[in-house]
């Protein structure tokens, strides 16, 4: 069975510094992955490279491919009619409009390739909204934010959720909630690509995870196998961390 999401050797260059040295990794359906590594060890120039999408003038190559279908060369907004939806790093709401506003805004495709999520779907899977629809997201705390834009990503019914870091800056305690909220969603049928700093919490909702240094892949595999593997252990368990 062919996954849905195929990466090949991704390599991906900002100007003539490389960030990215010929990355594979893959996401089945139903499947909750996790990207994990240090700071600038190229987390984000891959999620963002998958999605089409870039801060900066990055240079990709390699293969990118949605349930077999190559997408390596089309823009961004062509990869999400085909299913996919990036929450980019620090990247929410829109903060001077209301929730209900933020969500309105986005629109499945006609030909939507994941499942549809109505304002109330949205709201059924963060229960904390409704009450604050009516509300400027300037006013929202950190989570409820994320929820916004997690929310947001949703109303454009992928087959494939990216989320870069949905957990920057919250609480130990909504960090597990935020992760719990999304292990949800893959239970409901959706797939997930995160990147995660939090790699203990991570590793209580993800199925497989990938290790990222300097941009290449040193290590990957299942949660268990992972929980167990030296270099997460020392850098992101700690002793005392199980
Ligand atoms: N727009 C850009 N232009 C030039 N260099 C960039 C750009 N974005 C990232 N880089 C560089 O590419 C490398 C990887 O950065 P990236 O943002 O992908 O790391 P990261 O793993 O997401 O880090 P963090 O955990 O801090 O978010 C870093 O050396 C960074 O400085
Ligand atoms: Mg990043």
């Amino acid at each position: 069975m062919t996954a849905l999401l195929e990466v090949q050797n991704l390599s991906v260059r900002y100007g003539r510094s490389p960030a990215l040295g010929g990355v594979d990794l893959s996401v089945g359906e139903g499947e909750l992955v996790a990207v994990a590594g240090a700071n600038g060890a190229g987390k984000s120039t891959l999620v963002n490279a998958v999605a089409g999408w870039s801060r900066g003038r990055a240079t990709a190559s390699g293969a990118v491919r949605l349930a077999g279908r190559e997408v390596s060369a089309l823009p961004t907004h062509k990869r999400m009619q085909l299913g996919m939806a990036l929450v980019p790093e620090g990247k929410s709401a829109f903060e001077r409009m209301t929730v209900e506003e933020n969500l309105r805004l986005v629109r499945p495709p006609r030909h939507a390739a994941g499942t549809r999520y109505e304002i109330e779907d949205v709201y059924r899977v963060f229960p904390q909204l409704p009450d604050r629809a009516q509300a400027r997201c300037s006013t929202l705390s950190g989570g409820e934010r994320q929820m916004v834009a997690i929310g947001r990503a949703l109303r454009a019914a992928p087959r494939l959720l990216i989320l870069d870091e949905p957990s920057v800056g919250l609480a130990p305690r909504l960090v597990v909630e935020v992760l719990e909220h999304i292990r949800r969603l893959v239970s409901d049928g959706l797939s997930v690509l995160l990147v995660e700093q939090n790699v203990k919490a991570t590793l209580e909702v993800a199925d497989r995870l990938y290790l990222l240094e300097q941009g290449r892949v040193t290590g990957a595999g299942t949660r268990a196998e992972m929980r167990d593997d030296q270099r997460i252990v020392s850098a992101y368990l700690g002793k005392l961390g199980r």
